[in-house]
């Protein structure tokens, strides 16, 4: 049991909610367009790093060398082509179940923020109705660096007034459970990082985290 926890940070894509597949549809729109080969497999190493070291690992397979200039304008069309997608997220794109984990873990006593190395993360917290679920929002607009750095983590610790081994993250990507271990924090995997054999914990499904997770006595 996992009690003497007071926080739990979440990552934002992939884990709250399914953005993870408008980011592979807007990189591959980007990639056909330039004419470079993506995939799945190739999407899965970007799950928690940030736009522009994504855009690094895609242009691993370009035939041409880009500027500096060139790549942040691809980087700001993949963004726009994303934007399409978050644009459309009602408060429907969070799984009922998710939503009332969120509520226990609440009532239950625990401070959740929330680590993302996402820009957009406030916007899409916003589309879904999320927002008033976290005590405090850190994201890609308060770190210079991007997972597997623990930056986004620690900072989301400091804002909640705990220590990092006093909170343990949940992530779906491998940059992701590298960064919280890096940090000092326990770590529970969901989605692709359940093959990560670093993470503590790994759960199915979003609910199972209640598990670990009892109620506190303040
Ligand atoms: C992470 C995603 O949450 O945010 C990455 O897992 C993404 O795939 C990164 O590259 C940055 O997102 P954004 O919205 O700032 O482009
Ligand atoms: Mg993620």
């Amino acid at each position: 049991m996992l009690e003497q926890f007071k926080g739990v940070i979440f990552d934002l894509d992939g884990v709250l909610v399914f953005t993870d597949h408008f980011h592979f549809l807007a990189w591959k729109k980007l990639a056909d367009e330039e004419g470079i080969y993506f995939d799945e497999k190739i999407n899965d190493r970007l799950r928690g790093v940030s736009r522009m070291d994504s855009l690094d690992i895609i242009l691993e397979r370009a035939k041409k060398t880009y500027s500096a200039c060139e790549k942040a304008k691809m980087a700001e069309r993949k963004n726009e082509f994303y934007k399409t997608y978050l644009a459309r997220m009602t408060p429907e794109d969070v799984q009922k179940e998710t939503r009332e984990t969120l509520l226990e873990l609440k009532k239950r006593g625990y401070k959740l923020a929330i680590g993302s190395s996402s820009k957009n993360t406030k916007f899409i917290l916003n589309q879904v109705d999320l927002t008033s679920m976290f005590e405090a929002i850190s994201d890609g607009t308060n770190i210079t660096k991007s997972k597997p750095d623990p930056e986004v983590f620690l900072k989301a610790a400091a804002l909640i007034l705990e220590k990092p081994e006093n909170c343990c993250i949940m992530e779906d990507a491998s940059a992701g459970i590298e960064a919280g271990l890096r940090g000092g924090f326990k770590t529970i995997a969901i989605g692709p990082a359940i093959h990560d054999e670093r993470a503590d914990f790994k759960v199915q499904k979003f609910q199972d985290i209640l598990a670990f997770l009892p109620a506190l006595h303040r």
